[in-house]
């Protein structure tokens, strides 16, 4: 398999349903705003791209399966071998707003491990693309094409970090705030962007030493790792390990990425130190 075409047409099927998402934005209304779940939206922009982008897909290669949010094709339930990884509006919540931080996520994974993938920041007309190997890169307006890399920064405390709020699932929610709480003493800031596609892509490029969430699904991160690890970050999940595509918890940054994986296994593992805020 030939990574390097393969993730230029990635880049570019990214670019396409991206312009297709802009578009539709330009006469979306609240009455398009379908519910999934409390706190879980979707419109019909999020069905288009994903069928858009699927078809495209298949054709590029025929014998991958496919692991996408909003199912326009059979599943591959058991996540081996090579599967499509796609969510194709990351961001919806901002998208429905009106604020313009949303993206374009397609990655490749050999079972739990990505391979190629490209995140399309669409607002700003930047497509990151990665390929195992092949170092980060990013695609502006469709012309330039600059090698990325993470921030060159060590320590927790020169730090800018993106986060995800819990919004559905409340059951550690003390945990994630004694987190927070430890964070905005020790960092530069946090900031919470609405899309983990553009939080990972930004991690990558060094806008942001570090990115940590849990709950996640592997289609909001698959093509995400993947650039930051080739942009030379460091990505595990909240124990220090390898299962976060599937599991859902995961810690992505810079050389510091040990200093704040030991603040989230302090309260996140730990069930004897909560404090008390
Ligand atoms: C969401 C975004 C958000 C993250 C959520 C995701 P969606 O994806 O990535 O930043 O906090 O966990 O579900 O629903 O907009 O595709
Ligand atoms: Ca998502
Ligand atoms: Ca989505």
């Amino acid at each position: 398999m030939q990574l390097a075409g393969l993730t230029q047409q990635i880049t570019e099927i990214a670019r396409q349903a991206g312009a297709f998402i802009r578009q539709e934005r330009l006469s979306f209304s609240s009455e398009h705003i379908e519910y999934k779940d409390v706190n879980n939206l979707v419109s019909y922009v999020d069905k288009e791209a994903e069928k858009l982008i699927v078809e495209a897909l298949h054709t590029l290669l025929p014998e991958a399966g496919f692991i996408t949010e909003e199912g326009t094709i059979g599943q591959n339930a058991d996540r081996t071998g090579l599967n499509w990884i796609i969510d194709p509006l990351d961001g919806t919540a901002n998208f429905i707003h009106n604020l313009p931080v949303f993206s374009v996520s397609i990655g490749l994974a050999d079972g739990k491990t990505p391979i190629a993938g490209a995140v399309y920041d669409i607002n700003r007309d930047e497509c990151y693309h990665a390929y195992t190997g092949g170092g980060a890169w990013c695609l502006r307006n469709g012309a330039v094409d600059e090698r990325i890399a993470v921030s060159p920064a060590t320590r927790l405390n020169e730090s800018m970090i993106a986060t995800g709020f819990p919004y559905s699932s409340m059951d550690r929610i003390e945990r994630y705030l004694a987190i927070l709480a430890s964070l905005m003493k020790r960092t530069h800031g946090l900031r919470r962007m609405g899309s983990a596609a553009i939080d990972l892509a930004y991690v990558a490029c060094g806008r942001f030493e570090a990115y940590y969430e849990f709950n996640l699904n592997s289609w909001d991160m698959a093509a995400g790792v993947l650039l930051v690890r080739e942009a030379g970050g460091i990505v595990t999940d909240f124990n220090g390990g390898d299962e976060f595509l599937f599991r859902g918890d995961v810690l992505a940054g810079c050389a510091m990425q040990p200093e704040l994986l030991a603040v989230i296994e302090e309260y996140w593992n730990n069930e004897g130190t909560l404090p008390i805020l």
